[in-house]
């Protein structure tokens, strides 16, 4: 039984940009919202975001969406929506627009934004802030704005959608001392960020452990793409390290660092005719290979060449300097970390799912926008502008007559939730860059059985449970999809084959087992 309850017209799950753009839209016009967040405020994947914005604000000769578009659709491996991308990417300009006149501060070279380059971009149109903080800054402006009428429940962990037959009706969640209570709201936004909790070693905070999945499956929404996750080519290699690695943003490469083998050799030579900035799928492909045929576990990023190094990627120098690599003068170590979900909670581009009263907005979702692999930076944009959507798409769904919510029960009995140790070794093993069916049955092996049922009464066991499902629903579709395509990379079907261009495979719950299917198929049956 909830030892408490409260009630709000939108309740978001998760503090990044998605959530708090959502959040101050919503809460403009009028709607009580109550954000809840695991950690501080600050804490998710937003804050740690380095490299930029890919934007197209008008003011470079020659760039244009198009060509934006046309570079996102080029990385995505033939599984972007165009459509949906068009129409994302067309309203950036406008949401940095808004972000900046509530006071998001970009690096700028005289009245113009300064701009950097990144993987399978054709030019240079990703804005930054700090140098390589701007994910910082964008947190930073986005907690600042928020208006003072938003609640924020931090140290608070959703443990399901309350749902009736035909709509949610609210959230539950758990407090870090244990107490289960209930949000009743007409609309539940997930916002929760990403995946990399699967993981041994991944770019994302501690809080990124799949829980917008799991309370999106539980509700009844599809999940589609899951199976590309995307390997960030270069964190920074600690030996030992398990958790968060310390990025190191590909805009370093952007302006001229160069990655070698331990032998000196170039990693990307005869790989690809962008060599550095090829998109980041085809370069931690090749740093993957290079590793393999060398034994080597780790390479190099070469940045000693880039004008004023430490002052214009203060983040990455910082981290070096506590591993002891002065960046401006010897090589850094890095290796591919697990770093993105490209796939996710299916939206359209306002974020809503096909649960009546569900939207999600940000990593945790997937508008069509990435396909099998996201092109770099554009991710803080869908954020910026499916979050403002989607906050004001909330407000217009509840401006007529509301919808009568049926109390929910809280959650109750158990559920499977592996050992979180063991599941991220396991993923890491069979379940990263260069996979094969032998690897991914072994793997789910593994999972089950150090699986067992437990009670959603803690933070913890909410994550572990989370991180079990979504483990299953990537080793599902991984095992589906019998090619390689983007960053889901199949060592038995090392080629892309045609008979996949264009397919989703979409993951559903039902009577708790998990179901694959194209996701056009799938559609009807998940809302
Ligand atoms: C980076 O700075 O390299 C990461 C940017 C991104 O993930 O889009």
């Amino acid at each position: 039984m909830s030892t408490w309850a409260a009630a709000a017209d939108l309740v978001v799950v998760g503090s990044g940009v998605a959530g708090l753009s959502a959040a101050a839209e919503a809460s403009r016009r009028g709607l009580r919202v109550v954000v809840v967040t695991k950690d501080a405020p600050d804490e998710g994947s937003t804050r740690w975001a380095q490299g930029g914005i890919a934007v197209v604000l008008g003011d470079i000769v020659g760039d244009t969406v198009d060509a934006h578009v046309a570079d996102t659709l080029a990385a995505g491996g033939g599984l972007v929506d165009e459509a949906a991308t068009r129409d994302l990417l067309g309203s950036g300009r406008a949401a940095v627009q808004d972000l900046r006149s509530r006071g998001a501060l970009f690096d700028s070279t005289g009245p113009r934004l300064s701009r950097t380059r990144e993987g399978g971009h054709g030019t240079t149109r990703v804005i930054h802030a700090g140098g390589d903080a701007t994910g910082a800054e964008v947190e930073r402006a986005l907690l600042a704005a928020l208006p003072g009428e938003v609640t924020v429940l931090s140290g608070h962990t959703a443990v399901a959608v309350v749902r009736d037959r035909t709509r949610v009706s609210g959230l539950e969640v758990v407090d870090d001392a244990g107490r289960l209570g209930t949000v009743a709201a007409p609309a539940v936004l997930l916002a929760t960020g990403g995946i990399g909790g699967l993981y041994e070693t991944s770019t994302n905070p501690a809080v990124a452990t799949a829980d917008g999945w799991a309370l999106a499956l539980g509700a009844g929404a599809a999940l589609a793409d899951v199976e590309f996750v995307q390997f960030h080519p270069t964190a920074l290699h600690v030996p030992g390290l398990v958790g968060r690695a310390p990025l190191v943003t590909e805009a370093l490469r952007g302006e001229g660092a160069h990655l070698v083998e331990l032998s000196g050799r170039g990693v990307m030579d005869d790989v690809d005719p962008r060599g550095d900035l090829a998109p980041r799928d085809v370069v931690a492909g090749a740093i993957t290979a290079v590793l393999a045929r060398t034994g080597a576990d780790h390479v190099l990023l070469d940045a000693t060449g880039v004008p004023d190094v430490r002052r214009r990627f203060p983040t990455v120098a910082a981290s070096c300097d506590a591993i002891g690599v002065d960046l401006a003068r010897e090589p850094i170590p890095v290796r591919p970390a697990q770093h993105y979900a490209c796939g996710g909670v299916v939206t359209d581009t306002t974020g809503r799912t096909g649960v009546p009263g569900l939207w999600a907005a940000g990593e945790v979702a997937r508008t069509g926008l990435h396909g099998a692999n996201r092109l770099a930076s554009n991710s803080l944009l869908e954020g910026l502008v499916v979050g403002r959507r989607a906050g004001v798409d909330v407000a217009a769904a509840l401006a007529g007559p509301r919808p009568v919510l049926v109390a929910g029960e809280p959650v109750v009995g158990t559920v499977p939730a592996a050992d979180r140790a063991t599941l991220q070794r396991a993923m890491s093993r069979g379940a990263a860059v260069g996979r094969d069916a032998a690897g991914l049955a072994a793997t789910s092996d593994v999972i089950e059985a150090a699986t067992s049922p437990r009670a959603l009464d803690t933070r913890a066991a909410v994550e572990d449970a989370a991180l079990t499902l979504a483990a299953g629903a990537v080793l599902a579709a991984a095992g589906w999809r019998t090619e390689s395509r983007g960053c889901h990379l199949r060592s038995d079907f090392p080629r892309r084959d045609d008979r996949w261009q264009g397919t989703s495979i979409a993951v559903t719950l039902d009577d708790g087992a998990l179901h694959v299917a194209p996701l056009d198929t799938a559609l009807g049956g998940a809302a």
